[in-house]
């Protein structure tokens, strides 16, 4: 029986035993490991060790997990396609679009993840365009984005949180903006999903990737697809395989019929280790809620934002709520060196170009806030200073 009862965040910390040996403030690149998630990943390792091979087993876990997701999103499970990378997610997108009509742009901003310019850019081969929404330092509006989308706009794939600078985009009005094109939207949610509350429907996006080892406090390995239901049966993907069929122990060869969910966006045998640790993780979250995420999150990046700038420190990440998620970045004169100073005091950090990266989960308190801030005053040379 899954225990469904509520977590405050201070019982939801005592399941991540890191803290007990470190500040752990780095859920942008990885999230912590809970006792949740390793009790999952042995309960992976029993069935396997158990029956050997119970494939019907493992490819129910992988079904629970869309199930879950999907409804941590307000989506139906029928558009949750569950994949190894969000990188798989966009490629089954790109293969699927064609670029030879009237609509051959990809609008593109400044703040993508390398992967999403690489998927992007790489369709360049098969015809398509790319115009960029230009940055203007640490800020990218949405009119920047109006600037260039246009009717020959075929999508515009965005992300919401961006990796380097904790920079959030208005992505409903983007994909307002968007649609009024007639231009489809590609969310790249991976910097934010799990730190709150995230109904895919009211962003109003037409395809989101995110991934689980970040914010969803899992392991490498699981990745989702969403899909909107209208969409579904216009895309025939080929970025293909076994998985993506109505049936795929039909093994049939002769035909490649397409799965009427998104489904039809996968390729090969789902990645059953990792939906064991997704779905110890999700379950975790839901015992917290993500309301409780958001209200910890904001706190503790309005107590870092304020601290960091009252030291003198350069905030890059805009202070408004609306405008950054859970990722806060501060200019350094040399990041990495910066960071492992940082590891050195027993605070897990990371850099991105002189960005040092601080990020926060319902599993910091405030006195993880506190001892970031001390030991970044100890290390003031590396700081960049107003
Ligand atoms: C915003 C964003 N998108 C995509 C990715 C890459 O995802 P994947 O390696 O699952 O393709 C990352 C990884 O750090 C990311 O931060």
């Amino acid at each position: 029986m899954t225990d469904r009862s509520r977590l405050s965040p201070d019982q939801f910390r005592s399941r991540f035993p890191i803290f007990e040996r470190r500040v752990y403030v780095n859920s942008c690149s990885q999230g912590a490991l809970s006792t949740d998630v390793e009790a999952s990943l042995q309960e992976y390792i029993h069935s396997w060790h158990e029956s050997g091979s119970p494939w019907e087993l493992w490819v129910e876990e992988v079904e629970r997990l869309r199930a879950a997701f999907a409804a941590s999103i307000g989506a139906g499970r029928d558009e949750i396609a569950v994949l190894p990378s969000a990188s798989a997610g966009i490629n089954a997108i790109a293969s699927a679009l064609d670029f030879a009509g009237s609509r051959s742009h990809v609008v593109l901003g400044e703040f993508e993840f390398p992967t999403m310019a690489h998927v992007w850019l790489a369709q360049q081969r098969r015809g398509a365009t790319i115009r960029w929404a230009r940055a203007a330092g640490d800020r990218l509006d949405v009119e920047a984005y109006r600037a260039v989308i246009d009717e020959r706009t075929l999508i515009v794939p965005a992300t919401h949180v961006c990796f380097r600078n904790g920079h959030r985009t208005d992505i409903a009005a983007l994909t307002t903006a968007a649609h009024a094109a007639g231009a489809y939207v590609l969310l790249d949610d991976y910097q934010r999903t799990g730190s709150g509350p995230l109904d895919v429907r009211a962003l109003g996006v037409d395809f989101m990737v995110t991934g689980c080892l970040k914010y969803l406090l899992a392991a490498a390995g699981v990745a989702f697809l969403y899909v909107r239901r209208e969409l579904i049966d216009r895309f025939e993907p080929t970025v293909t395989g076994w998985f993506g069929r109505v049936n795929p122990f039909a093994f049939r060869i002769d035909e490649i019929d397409w799965a009427a969910t998104a489904n039809r966006f996968e390729s090969g045998t789902p990645p059953v280790p990792s939906a064991y640790a997704a779905l110890g993780a999700l379950h975790l979250l839901d015992r917290i809620g993500y309301d409780v995420v958001a209200r910890q999150v904001e706190r503790l990046v309005q107590r870092y934002c304020s601290a960091a700038g009252a030291a003198g420190f350069v905030v890059r990440t805009p202070p408004e709520p609306a405008r950054h998620g859970p990722l806060v970045v501060v200019d350094s004169v040399d990041a990495p060196t910066l960071v492992s100073r940082l590891a050195a005091r027993g605070i897990v950090a990371s850099a991105r170009g002189n960005g040092l990266r601080v990020s926060f989960h319902a599993y910091n308190n405030d006195a993880d806030v506190d001892a970031v801030v001390v030991a970044l005053e100890a290390e003031a040379a590396l700081l960049t200073r107003r």
